[in-house]
């Protein structure tokens, strides 16, 4: 199968314990520490909306974008529930078709980690600058080259609860630094489990590289910060957390 699309089912409930109130009051922590106040959001790779829609409820106008229409699906589904409007965008950020300018764009929870080709990533840099106000705020995160090469890579993982188990194989190869994530998931179909596979890649990059496409792209205000916090970000940290502005 396709990178979430049966994955799409069980990604809420195998998130539950993501602190998404958390990452948001940290997203607008930032918007304080930079002096802006930013009303239009472009959410990147913005997958069930776990960010997009409480981004909506405090106030913000945003629009999400995701490849996978079933992650969207539920992005949707949430957003009607809890009574917000966003406008969610089934695409490709590779070829991403929208124009209007907005103060801050958004990639979180390892979007960049999914662009494979460096040549990509840049393109998505350059689109992203063109897109941003003067002064608009670019934020975004990918899990860190240590986390993808020494964490995951090469380890398995496995959990079993009462209606979903899965098993995540990981496969590091250090030539490409690409992770190959084999995930199998058992989800409960009455008194049986329905069982399927799905493969997904993501690219480990290391800070130097980010910073290189990033003032390619045009950016040159920079910081990199260990995720959830303001300490400069060290090898060993899982997670990183680029603010750019404009
Ligand atoms: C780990 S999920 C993160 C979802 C969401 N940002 C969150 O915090 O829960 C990664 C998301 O990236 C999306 N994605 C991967 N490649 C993409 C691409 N080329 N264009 C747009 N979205 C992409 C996937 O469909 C998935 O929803």
């Amino acid at each position: 199968m396709e990178a979430y699309t049966g994955f799409a089912e069980v990604y809420d409930f195998l998130m539950k314990d993501v602190d998404y109130i958390g990452w948001v009051d940290y997203i607008e922590e930032i918007f304080g520490m930079e002096g802006v106040k930013p009303q239009s959001i472009l959410e990147l790779a913005c997958g069930t909306g776990n960010i997009t829609n409480k981004l909506a409820k405090r106030g913000y106008d945003v629009v999400g974008v995701d490849i996978s229409s079933d992650m969207l699906t539920f992005a949707k589904n949430k957003a009607h529930d809890t009574g917000v409007f966003v406008k969610y965008l089934n695409q490709d950020m590779r070829e991403l078709d929208y124009n209007k300018k907005v103060d801050t764009v958004l990639c979180l929870c390892d979007g960049f980690n999914y662009i494979l080709e460096k040549d990509d990533l840049l393109s998505i840099f350059k689109k992203i600058y063109s897109l941003l106000k003067e002064k608009g705020l670019f934020v975004f995160d990918i899990s860190s080259y240590y986390k993808l090469s020494e964490i995951l890579g090469n380890n398995v993982y496995a959990e079993s609860f009462e209606d979903i188990s899965y098993i995540w194989e990981n496969y590091f190869d250090e030539e490409t630094s690409i992770c190959q994530l084999d995930l199998t998931i058992f989800k409960r179909k009455d008194k049986l489990f329905e069982r399927y596979k799905e493969i997904h890649y993501q690219r480990a990059y290391k800070i130097e590289e980010i910073f290189h496409i990033l003032k390619n792209a045009g950016f040159n205000n920079i910081c990199g910060y260990k995720a959830f916090t303001f300490e400069e970000f060290e090898f060993d940290h899982e997670r990183v957390n680029f603010v750019c502005k404009k």
